[in-house]
């Protein structure tokens, strides 16, 4: 395949081509989110295992008046892979008695989440009017589309994707689309007890792994791949120098690999992984330093009783 060739290739194709041909064969985690993954991943969040969602929409729930009296009045509402914004509703519920109307961007990768968000919103909340937009993190000028003060929403520890360094040049992308008086709300996951960070990626009732796997059909529906998702095996670990819970797909045997849309064959030896999501977990002493070196000073971190979870407001100031 020629360079041109490559550079034709729709979004995904040039991911997955690119990720299988590395060394050390990796897929990027958003590929994750098709209409079958996304629903996947809704059912992850109801797992017992899967204790983030419910954490953070307990410390949400305790706080969102005590959060939305410090964000001030009128404020538009932004959110970074918003989801199905399950979450957010707590958010709204309270914004929508302190002000007037409330507008709402929502940004994910997910057409299909999107649309039952908007959907769902606007059947539960007269005063709120959701502006959906599908994109990645790449173009964040949306941000600065709508009047100030504005309140962006990266909740859900997303940001766990991302390495350090990313997620710095991430946050200040966000800042730099922002004015001072805006702020941010970032949600991130805290190092914990290995079993329990381990058994949240590594349910009893498989959802996880299959939530994986889905990778793997995605790539068969859409490239015409022919990986056989039986002889690819769910590895979820914690890499405890890296502060990070990792995802894999591991090949039970040697075999070989053929997608069509990429004209090439693959082959995988018995033991061979393909690294398809990090999932990096905080102290709150580094989720505020990162806010600080993202550009936003810290005016509250908020966490649950047994510090599972971490939610942190951030502004930004004169500069
Ligand atoms: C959506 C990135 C926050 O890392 O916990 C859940 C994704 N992967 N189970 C996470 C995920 C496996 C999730 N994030």
């Amino acid at each position: 395949m020629t360079t041109f060739e490559q550079s034709c290739l729709s979004g995904i194709a040039a991911e997955v081509l690119e990720g299988l041909s590395r060394p050390h064969r990796a897929l990027p985690p958003k590929l994750f989110y098709d209409e079958q993954g996304s629903a996947l991943f809704e059912q992850i969040t109801c797992l017992p295992e899967y204790y983030p969602t419910r954490t953070e929409a307990a410390i949400l729930t305790a706080n969102a008046d005590e959060i939305c009296s410090r964000i001030g009045s009128d404020v538009s509402v932004s959110e970074l892979g918003a989801g199905t914004a399950t979450k957010t509703r707590i958010l709204l519920n309270s914004l929508v008695r302190l002000q007037h109307s409330v507008d709402y961007f929502p940004l994910d990768v997910s057409h299909a989440a999107l649309q039952l968000a908007k959907n769902e919103l606007n059947a539960d909340f007269e005063t709120v009017n959701v502006y959906p937009h599908v994109g990645d993190f790449e173009d964040l000028s949306f941000l600065g589309t709508h009047a100030s003060p504005r309140l962006v929403l990266y909740i859900g520890s997303s940001i766990g994707n991302l390495e350090q360094s990313e997620a710095i040049a991430l946050l200040k992308s966000v800042a730099r689309h922002l004015s001072p008086g805006d702020h941010l709300l970032l949600g991130v996951d805290l190092v914990k007890d290995r079993d329990v960070l381990v058994a949240a990626y590594d349910d009893q009732a498989g959802i996880t792994a299959a939530f994986n796997k889905n990778l793997l059909s995605r790539i068969n529906r859409e490239l015409g791949g022919n990986f056989d998702t039986d002889a690819f095996q769910h590895v979820a670990l914690w890499n405890e120098s890296a502060a990070r819970v990792e995802m894999h797909l591991e090949s039970t045997h040697t075999q070989q690999v053929r997608i069509d849309a990429l004209d090439q064959t693959w082959s995988f030896s018995r033991g061979e992984r393909i690294h398809t999501e990090n999932s990096y977990k905080y102290t709150v002493g580094r989720l505020e330093n990162m806010m600080r070196s993202g550009g936003f000073e810290v005016e509250h971190t908020w966490t649950d009783p047994q510090s599972w979870f971490a939610v942190s407001l951030g502004v930004i100031t004169e500069s």
